[in-house]
Formats: structure tokens, sequence, C-alpha cells
């Protein structure tokens, strides 16, 4: 915990409260360990269960994590807003930063020309009533979708798939249900899953996707929901493969009580097969975000799945938020019909491939077996993640510990491709085999 961060109160709520200021404060930052239940009970003069009481309240929030030995401490994303420039520091000067999961920004598609048309053709203010789903948007996502495999379903839009997550979620499960996610897994989802007040279930992941021996753990142990990436997952590249998605759907089919939730995000990036999940259970979603290929501030993804699952999302979304803005349906639309566009969104496809290729060529070359199916980035395991960090630190690089990423599984750094320069290739992949290798023992030596 920060030296200077002073835990006050005397009762549990108080507790709870006093921590989560010093969160908002960002005196307790992202990873920042909590004092030891006893020690801080003694410190404040109150039993030890009073003090775990509020570390339960706040875990069960998913403002902190417990993770056995190393205690409890605050969550990567904790769901109250620090200071911005808290939740991800800039990395030091001079640094090259291959931490961030964006995709280029040189290679998303210029807005411009495309808001000056809409704007050109805008009509009278849409009213509350006038608004909702746009026919002609739902209409070329259908298509999209079809042509990809996807079932048809019933379909309503979304601010992102993690929105369409959290609703799908929400509309299903009660705090405390068990969701099964893949291990690793995108950080956001784990930290919407404990916001949630859900339990995750780790379900392990090779290059095809979640293995089918985890997937039966997990509905063994109670989930309720299953959250598969279908390609680029976060952070190992993994794509569902025709054999796994066919291993997957037979599991599946004997679970009418399962939310099965697909995130397509790469979409039109995705250099690989889609081979969808979607309607393998009675209950299911697909949702495919607009982020990656045309830009993370679109805020919007598709989402089709069964009727009555997409009936709860949309009808709850109608009595909250309402609907996600018409301009930026059109402004989607826009650029899905723009050939332009989708030539840009193909090169960028190409070059991730051809960065993520080139990174794990070199690293193959230097003995070393990584992970990047597809997306934007590429999954290494270390021994240590930590010494890795500091080790690529001192050569130049930053990278994102897998920490972020796992629940049981084994350590490794995930390294975004996105900008990685042609000639950066061989020096990051000199940085990183010396990284994996294993710090040398301390000790006195002849
Ligand atoms: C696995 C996964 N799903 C979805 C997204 C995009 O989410 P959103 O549509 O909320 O921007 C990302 C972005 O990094 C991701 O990694």
């Amino acid at each position: 915990m920060s030296a200077r961060y002073q835990v006050t109160g005397t009762t549990a709520v108080e507790i709870s409260a006093s921590i989560e200021s010093g969160i908002r404060a960002a005196a307790l930052p992202p990873g920042a360990a909590l004092p030891p239940v006893r020690a801080l009970a003694a410190e404040l003069a109150v039993s030890p269960a009073t003090v775990a009481r509020a570390y339960q309240e706040l875990r069960q929030r998913g403002l902190v994590v417990t993770a056995g030995r190393h205690g409890t401490r605050v969550r990567p994303r904790p769901p109250v807003a620090a200071r911005r420039s808290a939740l991800r520091p800039p990395p030091a000067p001079g640094l090259r930063d291959l931490s961030t999961g964006e995709p280029d920004a040189t290679l998303l598609p210029p807005l411009g020309p495309h808001l000056a048309t809409l704007a050109a053709a805008a009509g009278a203010p849409v009213s509350y009533s006038g608004a909702g789903v746009l026919p002609e948007l739902v209409e070329a996502a259908r298509a999209r979708l079809a042509a990809d495999g996807v079932p048809a379903g019933e379909l309503t839009i979304t601010g992102g798939a993690l929105d369409g997550i959290e609703r799908l979620l929400g509309a299903h499960l009660r705090p405390g249900d068990a969701v099964a996610v893949e291990d690793p897994g995108w950080a956001n989802l784990l930290d919407l899953v404990a916001a949630l007040g859900l339990r995750p279930i780790g379900v392990p992941v090779d290059d095809d996707g979640p293995l089918v021996a985890g997937v039966r753990s997990a509905l063994a142990a109670g989930a309720r929901a299953l959250v598969v990436t279908s390609r680029a997952q976060n952070p190992t590249g993994a794509a569902v493969s025709a054999h796994r998605a066919g291993e997957l759907r037979e599991l599946l089919a004997g679970r009418p009580d399962l939310l099965l939730i697909e995130d397509d995000h790469a979409a039109e990036l995705a250099r690989v097969p889609l081979h969808p999940l979607a309607g393998a259970t009675p209950t299911w979603a697909f949702l495919r975000s607009v982020s990656k290929p045309f830009g993370p501030d679109l805020r919007l993804a598709v989402l089709v799945g069964d009727e009555t699952t997409v009936a709860r999302v949309a009808g709850r979304a109608r009595v909250g938020a309402g609907w996600v803005s018409t301009v930026l349906q059109r402004l989607v639309l826009a650029l899905w019909r723009d050939p332009a566009v989708t030539e840009l969104v193909d090169r960028a496809a190409g070059s991730y491939e051809r960065r993520r290729g080139a990174l794990l060529a070199a690293l193959a070359r230097r003995g070393l077996a990584a992970h990047g199916r597809s997306g934007i980035n590429v999954w290494l395991p270390v021994p240590d993640e930590t010494s890795a960090l500091t080790t690529l630190r001192d050569a130049g690089w930053t990278v994102a510990p897998g920490a972020l990423y796992r629940i049981a599984g084994p350590p490794g750094l995930r390294i975004t491709v996105s900008r990685l320069a042609d000639g950066d290739v061989e020096p990051l992949a000199d940085a990183l085999a010396d990284a994996v290798r294993p710090a040398p023992g301390v000790g006195f030596t002849a």
C-alpha cells in the first residue's frame, strides 16, 4: 500500500469507504496492496472480522482482489473513477510502449469525410419516438454476419462489445453466479465480471480456443455463462478452429441452462475464418464490435442472439440508456458501405498479420514458442513476469504483464504488435529472449 495513505474508520462501512476514497484519489493506485487484515485491525483498534467484512464488501464490488499469498490488492481497473493518469501512467520517456492493445491509429479509417457527408444529409432532429436501431443498419449487419456463417437471430445494437456483455450478464445472472471465462483472457472482461459481483471460472486456452476439458470442468463447477472470443483472443491471439468449434458445440448442446456469449471483436480484421458456436445452446448471443477495425471511439457493436436474450437486452436498454445514437449508427453504416474503407481495413489486417508473423518468426529463431494466431497481440510465456518486465524496461521496451489477464494460468507477457516497425522486430526479439531467461540464482560463485 502507498505509505502515505492512511485507511481510517472503526466500522466495516467506514473502512471500505475510506479505501474507496483512497482509490478515487489515486492514493491507492491499481495494484496497490492493502495491509493484511490483522495489521489494519490492530492499527484501527477494531476486530479482524470488521476489516475482513470491509475487504469482502470491496471484493464483491470488484474494487479489490484477494490472491492467496499476494494478499488483497486494488484491481487493475476498479469500477470507481480515479484520475485517468493514475490508471495508466505514461511510460518513462524513451521507452517503446507495446503494452496498449490499441489498433494502429494510422490504419483506422478517417471519419472526417463521412461525418461531412452525414452532416450534409442530416434531416430533422431525431426525437425520442423516432430513435432506435436503424432498419438499414440491421439489414447490413445481417448480411455481414450471414456471410460469416453466424446463424440468423434477433439483432440489436450496443455501445460496444463490453457494453453488450455487461447487458447480457446482467440480464441472465445474479451476483455470486459463476461465469466461465478464458484464462488468460481479456482484462476488461475480468474487471467487469468482478464489478458485477460475479465469480470467474478460468478456462485454459490454446491456439485453437478454449480447451474442451476446461469448459467441461467450468460447467461442472456451476458456470451459468460462458464467454468465448472467436478470433484474436486477447491476450493470446487464439482463434476457435473448425475442429474445436465442433467439439465445443457438441459439449454445449446438452446445456439449455447456459448463456453462451461469443465475442468476435476482431471482425473484419481477422485473417482466419470464423467458426461460430452461436446457436449451440438455446440461450446465446454473438457480438461483433466495430472498435478494432473502424475505431474504438465509435462505441458500437452488433448483438445477435435468440429471441428471449435479445429482447431482455433491448428491453433493459430501453428503460435505461435508451439506444445507441442514430448518428453513430449512420456513421458505421457509411463506413461499412465505403469500398475505400473496406480496402483500408483489409490493409490493416494484412499489416497486423505481417507484424505478428515477423515477431513470432524472430522469436522462433531464438528458440521461443510464442502465441499469436490472429489479432494485434503476441503472448509470450515467461518464467517470471516481474523480472522479464524489468529486463525489457532496461532494454527500452514496455509490454503488458500477463498478471492483468490471468486467473490461474502460467505467467506470460502480452506484446501489442500493431505499431511495431519492421526495424524493431530483431532488437525486440533479442530483448524478449533475454527477458525469458531465468534470473541467475543469487549466491556466491567460485
Ligand atoms: C476480447 C475483446 N473483445 C472486445 C473488445 C472491444 O470491445 P469494445 O467493443 O467494448 O470496444 C476488445 C478490445 O480490446 C477485446 O480485446
